[in-house]
């Protein structure tokens, strides 16, 4: 069984010479020396992190933090505009929590973070993992910080063999006994960043690890099989179709989805109904109304339970007439301000190839 004094100790050691350099840190020098993160920082790139790659958040993050440098600041932005923002980012419910997250911490805690993982566990957004990460890497609290990385670290270290939803108290449970005391959240990273780099899903470089003398896979060889995994579900493919209209103005309409539900609240083309468990209706029946439609092709994408395919259709109207209610015309010039999702991106494209180049 791994010493806790030494597990911490070497890893922090590795963690003080290799941690990653990202915007929302404090690295480990100054760390050491006392320093805290912005708790609003570490908060913002808690949620923008959760289901998503460091590379790809870590542009969002700055883009927000010039937009609105204060949890006060997001708290009266407009939810429109923060929704705009995160476009792309996918998961939208993170979005409109995380708004409303600000303004509670802005209008019932003066704008200050709790500190204690129950405070944040309370707050729109935040379940245990967030709330364990901003109270270990902010406030310095004792919490176990458990993400997928850590999982496998952790798994691997003591040759767990059950499945990882089975494992995962236990899990927890393992990490609390290495926790050290006094650098609790440069630990949560530490991990993070072994997960990340050396101890990685596919041939993991137990020779450089600093905890690969005690790690019970790299002893046994089997590293590779950790952690071990339920069969995952076949995701079903669903169908659909999507409306890219425009003016002779070049201006093209788009509508708002309602606010619950997937991609709640973000801008879409018009389309058919399709949902994870529901086709949308297809081909030229589905056709809003009648005119000289063009099928231009199919856009796909998968989303956390489904993959789905949509036909795309164009079609060139006369005049800039309002098509639902609450749609509104852009000039293809524009569209990159406009808070559409990835999927949406990807069909509009379809029709117009040229519209996302060089935007976001
Ligand atoms: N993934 C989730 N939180 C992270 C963090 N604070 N640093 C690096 N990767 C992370």
């Amino acid at each position: 069984m791994t010493s806790k004094a030494d597990f911490s100790t070497d890893l922090l050691q590795w963690y003080d010479h290799h941690a990653r350099v990202l915007p929302w840190r404090v690295p480990p020098a100054k760390s050491k020396a006392g320093a805290l993160p912005n708790p609003y920082h570490v908060w913002l790139s808690e949620i923008m992190l959760q289901q998503t790659q460091v590379a790809t958040v870590r542009d969002y993050y700055l883009k927000f933090l010039s937009l609105w440098p204060s949890v006060d600041d997001l708290a009266v932005a407009e939810t429109e505009d923060v929704m705009k923002a995160w476009a792309g980012l996918g998961y939208y419910s993170r979005a409109r929590n995380l708004k409303k997250c600000a303004e509670i911490v802005s209008d019932e805690y003066e704008g200050i973070f709790p500190q204690s993982y129950d405070a944040l566990k309370k707050l729109p957004g935040i379940g245990d993992y967030t709330a364990a990460a901003i109270s270990a890497i902010a406030f310095k609290q004792p919490a176990a910080v458990v993400d997928g990385n850590i999982e496998r670290v952790i798994t691997r270290q003591y040759s767990l063999t059950e499945p990882v939803p089975k494992v995962k108290g236990q899990v927890r449970g393992l990490v609390s006994n290495l926790l050290p005391v006094e650098r609790p959240g440069d630990f949560a990273q530490a991990m993070m960043d072994l997960g990340a780099s050396l101890c990685s899903p596919k041939k993991p470089a137990c020779s450089l690890c600093p905890v690969g003398s005690s790690c019970a896979a790299h002893l046994e060889g089997n590293q590779e099989t950790f952690p071990v995994k339920l069969p995952k579900a076949e995701k079903p493919l669903r169908r659909g179709a999507a409306f890219v209209i425009l003016n002779k103005s070049g201006e093209l309409f788009l509508q708002k989805r309602i606010d619950s539900g997937l991609l709640g609240g973000m801008s879409e083309v018009p389309g058919t109904q399709w949902a994870a468990r529901q086709d949308g209706h297809l081909g030229e029946q589905a056709l809003p109304f009648n005119a000289e439609w063009k099928r231009c092709g199919t856009a796909k994408h998968t989303f956390t339970h489904f993959h789905l395919e949509l036909e795309v259709w164009s079609v060139l109207v006369a005049e800039p007439k309002t098509l639902t209610e609450g749609g509104w015309w852009v000039p293809q010039k524009d569209l990159g301000d406009e808070a559409l999702p990835t999927v949406m991106k990807k069909a509009i494209s379809v029709a117009l190839p040229e519209a996302f180049k060089d935007k976001k």
